[in-house]
């Protein structure tokens, strides 16, 4: 969970017996680096390198010109005069650099959101030892990634917080679930298959892995460990969470991400304008999601449908109790 994942949290993942797992978007090659030597310190266990593979944006002008006149008066509801007129944001995703980066460290795992980088990169990283993983969020697309030579794939549901996984977010997104998803993509495929989205307890990781699942990568649910790195308005709306107070928004960044509502992402939804590509409108939407004013009206809380079930402990002690927990119901 780019952002929120720190080496504290990855590591007491690890060393606990799950694959602790470090997000990683803008965080610059030299900090990468750093990390992952801090993690060798921490765990001599396995882990695992996030990185996303998005398209390069072709923004159309007259979509960000009609965006910037959306968003007006938002700016002025927040105080804000501006609207950035540079939203050439660096590209988040996964470049040459960090590819060499990887092949130098050889990080056991290595996973990708929204799509997998050129083939080429990919047979590099398998070719220096490390496992490569990636989200599917339908059958062809976890279809498309075995052949791609992934060695596993993470079917990621509809109920999952943060960002959707899906490759092409320019078609309608009809969204399967969990439920769903993971026994047709067991059945599609012949590599392993880890189950993610809605998955806070022994409850749901028993239900996985009788749909087939090997495993399951849970997110929100390690959000209320203080070893991860959350804002106190963050945490609260964990605290006080509901099962249906989260929506898919392309609001804030310009790609499906699941987050609290909030009366900007309910406004913008209403109008379906298009907006963007990723991270383009991440740019757009920057001022607004980090003015100091107190309103919560624009803040971007990632988490998911099951955040409610979120337990506040120590991630050692969270994943003793999920281990025990499933396996009781196993
Ligand atoms: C705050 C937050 C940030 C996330 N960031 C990433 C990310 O950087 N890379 C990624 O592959 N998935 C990311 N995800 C999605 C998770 O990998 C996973 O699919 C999801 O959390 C599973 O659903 P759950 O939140 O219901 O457990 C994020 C999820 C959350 C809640």
């Amino acid at each position: 969970m780019a952002g929120s994942t720190t080496v504290e949290l990855v590591t007491a993942v690890s060393n606990a017996g799950g694959i602790g797992s470090m997000g990683y978007s803008e965080t610059p090659t030299e900090q990468i680096r750093e990390d992952a030597a801090k993690i060798r310190k921490l765990t001599d266990k396995p882990f695992n390198l996030n990185f996303f593979a998005h398209d390069v944006p072709s923004n159309r002008s007259d979509v960000v010109a009609s965006t910037r006149e959306r968003l007006e008066p938002f700016y002025a509801e927040v105080g804000l005069s501006e609207i950035p007129q540079d939203v050439s944001k660096p590209l988040l995703t996964f470049t040459e650099e960090r590819l060499e980066l990887l092949l130098e460290i050889k990080p056991p795992i290595v996973s990708f959101h929204f799509g997998l980088p050129e083939a080429g990169a990919v047979k590099m990283l398998k070719d220096a030892g490390s496992r490569i993983l990636c989200s599917a969020t339908t059958v062809a697309e976890a279809e498309s990634l075995e052949e791609s030579g992934v060695d596993i794939v993470i079917a990621q549901g509809w109920e999952a917080g943060g960002h959707r996984g899906s490759f092409d977010v320019n078609h309608d997104d009809h969204g399967v679930g969990t439920m769903a998803l993971v026994p047709q993509i067991v059945d599609a495929v012949d590599i392993p298959v880890v189950a993610a989205g809605g998955i806070a307890d022994g409850r749901g990781i028993a239900a996985a892995f009788m749909l087939g699942a090997c495993g399951v990568q849970m997110g929100t649910a390690f959000l209320s460990c203080p070893e991860a790195n959350l804002s106190e308005e963050h945490l609260e709306a964990i605290r006080n969470a509901k099962d249906d107070d989260t929506r898919l928004t392309k609001a804030f960044s310009g790609r499906p991400a699941r987050a609290k509502r909030n009366p900007y992402i309910e406004s913008m939804a209403e109008h379906r304008h298009p907006l963007p590509d990723f991270p383009t409108m991440y740019a757009l939407s920057e001022p607004l999601r980090t003015s100091s004013n107190d309103t919560l009206d624009f803040r971007f809380l990632l988490y998911g449908q099951a955040a409610a079930l979120n337990r506040e402990m120590p991630a050692a002690k969270l994943m003793q109790t999920l281990v025990e927990e499933a396996q009781s119901l196993l």
